[in-house]
């Protein structure tokens, strides 16, 4: 396992990360045995959010793993905050921010959370008053460490502006099936759909601020439409060079699919959502595959994309 250090933290996180989304699927003893096959592996970073199974995500999370103080020390725990899921709108006010963290703490059982991320940008935010929810939350030593989710460069920006602490992370989504943040990058000026920059240029951003980039769905594509890895109807092509790659490094597609982002440069985590722990361990073994330049390549051109 490939560890990383996120930078302006004293955090030696594992690239693969356990995302939580789906632990509502799972019975205790299940999660159990997902949240321990990923130690085992040597994962020390657990994606969560508040919003996750309405909360219950958490709650299985600390109650499957009897959460305690020996075993708290031994993970990074993130979780998000700033979306309503039931109203259906995102809020970053000081009252639901910290409102939200408390809720996350208790249904963690833990004191603390390493890392909070605004989960989706909120139109209305305003950073003064996020500012001073951070602050609050530093000061109480809830959270020590802040980032942010599926935001865009200004949006950053912005935030910086009022908010001191530094924004270690950008958690944003990212696959072979789904890679705007590459796309333009490589097509730019040139009148066809891959040039539109989506993001401005998020990733390019985050690299010069030294934020994390964490990709999220990493084997979806579109908006949760489905799984590319064996779907031949949609992607013969790119499952016939994953497939092929899989041969010859003698693992799974799940670990060439995990092995595509981690090769990038920029260092990113792959937040996994598997509820299978054989998968897990799949993924995980492509923490360190060293893709050659030309499979990356191969790849990205497999999943229909040009490289003019
Ligand atoms: N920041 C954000 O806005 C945001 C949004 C979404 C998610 N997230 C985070 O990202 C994490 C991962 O998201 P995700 O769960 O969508 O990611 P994912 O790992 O791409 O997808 C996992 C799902 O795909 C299935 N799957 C994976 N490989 C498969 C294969 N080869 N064949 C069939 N099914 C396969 C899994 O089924 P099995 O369980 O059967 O393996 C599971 O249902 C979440 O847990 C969460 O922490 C963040």
């Amino acid at each position: 396992m490939k560890y990383i250090q996120i930078a302006n933290t004293d955090l030696k996180a594992s690239n693969i990360v356990m995302g939580n989304m789906r632990l509502k699927e799972l019975s205790l003893k299940d999660a159990e045995t997902l949240i321990r096959t990923a130690m085992d592996e040597g994962v020390n970073f657990f994606d969560h959010a508040d919003i996750y199974g309405a909360g219950t995500c958490e709650e299985i999370f600390a109650d499957a793993i009897q959460m305690n103080a020996s075993i708290r020390e031994k993970m990074i725990l993130q979780s998000k905050c700033g979306i309503r899921a039931k109203e259906n709108y995102y809020d970053f006010s000081k009252e639901h921010i910290l409102k939200s963290v408390d809720g996350i703490l208790k249904r963690l059982k833990t004191d603390y959370l390493d890392i909070l991320l605004l989960h989706r940008p909120d139109p209305l935010m305003e950073p003064a008053e996020v500012a001073e929810a951070f602050e609050e939350l530093r000061s109480s030593g809830k959270v020590n460490y802040f980032g942010v989710s599926n935001f865009n460069p200004t949006q950053i920006e912005l935030l910086k502006k009022y908010v001191p602490q530094k924004l270690v992370v950008n958690q944003l989504q990212f696959s072979i099936a789904h890679t705007p943040m590459i796309d333009s990058g490589i097509a730019l000026n040139m009148q066809m759909d891959q040039s539109i920059n989506r993001d401005s240029s998020i990733l390019e951003y985050c690299r010069l601020h030294d934020m994390t980039i964490q990709a999220w769905s990493p084997f979806q594509h579109g908006f949760f439409k489905g799984v590319f890895l064996g779907d031949t109807d949609n992607f013969p092509e790119l499952n016939e060079v994953i497939n092929t790659l899989a041969k010859k490094y003698e693992v799974t597609a799940t670990a060439i699919a995990t092995a595509w982002i981690t090769r990038h440069p920029a260092n990113i985590q792959v937040v996994t959502g598997t509820t299978k722990p054989s998968r897990l361990q799949d993924a995980c073994k492509g923490s360190e595959i060293p893709l050659t330049r030309e499979e990356w390549y191969q790849i990205y051109k497999a999943a229909g994309n040009m490289v003019p």
